[in-house]
């Protein structure tokens, strides 16, 4: 039986999947890595911790595989924005800075005084925000400068780790859209960005598309996969959404991982919502896609379970959130627990529990969070509809999409049909997908959606929920602007 590999480099783990030729999900392993977040607001991870446990579940599934297995291709999906530095060895110079990392505030405003703000828009067509990657090249420059010297070239997390894998350098479309150096358009390294900021053109690596074939996998590097052809892939939200199936106008997205996305697919480079919401390429050739990120999402309930329920599973966490109606009593969560993207552009705003009192037990703490993290990805949605985007059906991935108490709650806030689909794998098998139509599968992305992409099930609003959770948003949108400034102060506080 043949197979191709999907590889998802996400942020507290990289999950790897083998796929056959039906879409199933025959084996799938995930290996974890830690996050170093040594002071608020930095978060870096070790280029080597990447590259070694992307090895070992490899290794892991090639063995869970019967022997008889042919892998014919493989691809990736990755974590955005992370800037790895290489030296001249095209070693790594020092951790990677990652997309959730908001040390980078003061070289965002520097961009925007040395580029100008439209312009910026006009030719990335995102604003200066503290994930992406030039801010982060800034941020090095200015305080490393050393190091900066010695780089050669700078990589994102998933285009390092292919390349240790087979020996070619290069960044694909929809991750370099991300680094506020492209040209979206274009398709090519903004000239006029990289000269405003004095950055060297020579430090961007060669573009190639997704589904660009770049080579093969070093002979003898894993047990049984020499020689398996290797697809460039995408970015993690871009290949959740061809996993989701998010390929033609009029399919969104909510995807919850460590953040969260809201993401709509669009075939028109124009520049329609004003930087409210990021827009990229998308990893189909010739597509794009906007989004709004959330980006504590996942990384909310994980952090509330790791403090205040150790060793609890999620199921366990999440059974009774039933009980509770909606609203958690009048307990609302605001999920900034690393400062915020989308619609509030802040690294310096931080989360909030607002109305708590004796009657809250801790599910209303869990469903409080659950509604919090939902609101906040209602925001984006809102962006999005109040820009002329009817949106009445969404396709939920990810661990927003494990609970079916989520799913509903997803339904009942974003008043809309929420789909879940049988297999959930997200990211992991868009990066499968690219793959499969490399190998020649099937012809187009599309067509290998319509195979492999089955609907579970589908979750309609609940209109009660509606109306309690309509009241309840308006409240949530100005807990943001009455604890912005209580936040400011605290921040000399914070280490
Ligand atoms: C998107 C973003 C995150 C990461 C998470 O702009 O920063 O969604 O891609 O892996």
């Amino acid at each position: 039986m043949s197979y191709v590999i999907g590889v998802d480099l996400g942020t507290s783990a990289v999950k790897v999947i083998a796929v056959d030729r039906t879409g199933q999900v025959q084996a799938e392993v995930s290996k974890t890595y830690p996050l170093h977040q040594p002071k608020s607001g930095y978060s870096e991870q070790k280029p080597e911790d990447w590259v070694e446990q992307t090895l070992h579940a490899l290794e892991e599934i090639t063995r869970q595989l019967p022997s008889s297995a042919i892998i014919e291709g493989m691809s990736f999906s990755g974590q955005m924005h992370g800037l790895v530095l290489l030296d001249q060895e095209n070693k790594p110079l020092r951790q990677a800075i990652l997309w959730n990392d908001t040390r980078t505030t003061a070289q965002c405003r520097t961009i925007e005084k040395l580029v100008g703000k439209k312009r910026l828009l006009e030719i990335t067509h995102n604003p200066a925000l503290e994930g992406f990657t030039l801010p982060k090249l800034l941020w090095v420059k200015e305080n490393e400068p050393d190091l900066y010297a010695r780089t050669k070239v700078f990589l994102l997390p998933k285009d390092y780790v292919r390349y240790r894998l087979t020996g070619e350098l290069q960044m694909e479309y929809s991750d370099a859209a991300g680094t506020l150096m492209m040209d979206i358009s274009g398709k090519k390294w903004s000239e006029e960005v990289a000269s405003k900021t004095n950055i060297s053109l020579s430090l961007c690596p060669p573009l190639i598309e997704s589904t660009a074939k770049v080579g093969n996998i070093t002979k003898g590097l894993v047990k049984g996969l020499d020689n398996v052809e290797v697809f460039a892939g995408g970015a993690d939200n871009a290949c959740g959404a061809i996993g989701a199936g998010i390929l033609r106008n009029g399919k969104t997205l909510c995807s919850i991982g460590t953040s969260g996305v809201i993401l709509s697919y669009e075939d028109r480079n124009q520049l329609d919502f004003d930087g409210k919401v990021h827009f990229f390429n998308h990893s189909k050739p010739g597509a794009y896609y906007t989004m709004g990120v959330t980006l504590s999402a996942g990384q909310s309930l994980n952090w509330f379970r790791d403090q205040f329920a150790e060793g609890a599973t999620f199921d366990e966490l999440l059974s009774s959130i039933d009980k509770i109606p909606a609203g958690a009593n009048g307990l609302l969560f605001t999920p900034y627990l690393a400062g915020e993207r989308t619609p509030h552009a802040d690294s310096s705003i931080r989360g909030s529990f607002i109305g708590m009192d004796v009657s809250h037990t801790r599910t209303h703490f869990v469903k409080a969070v659950l509604e919090g993290i939902t609101f906040s990805l209602k925001e984006s949605l809102s962006i999005f509809r109040e820009n002329g985007k009817d949106i009445h059906e969404i396709v939920s991935i990810g661990g927003g999409a494990k609970n079916d108490s989520w799913l509903q709650m997803q339904a009942d806030i974003f008043d809309a049909t929420v789909v879940k689909h049988e297999s959930e794998e997200g990211p992991a098998l868009g990066a499968a997908m690219l793959a499969a139509v490399g190998c020649n599968w099937f012809s187009t992305l599309e067509s290998c959606s319509d195979s492999f992409i089955k609907v579970k099930e589908r979750f309609t609003p609940n209109q009660a929920n509606v109306k309690v959770y309509r009241k309840l948003f308006s409240i949530y949108q100005s807990v943001y602007v009455q604890t912005k400034e209580l936040s400011e102060q605290l921040k000399s506080i914070r280490q």
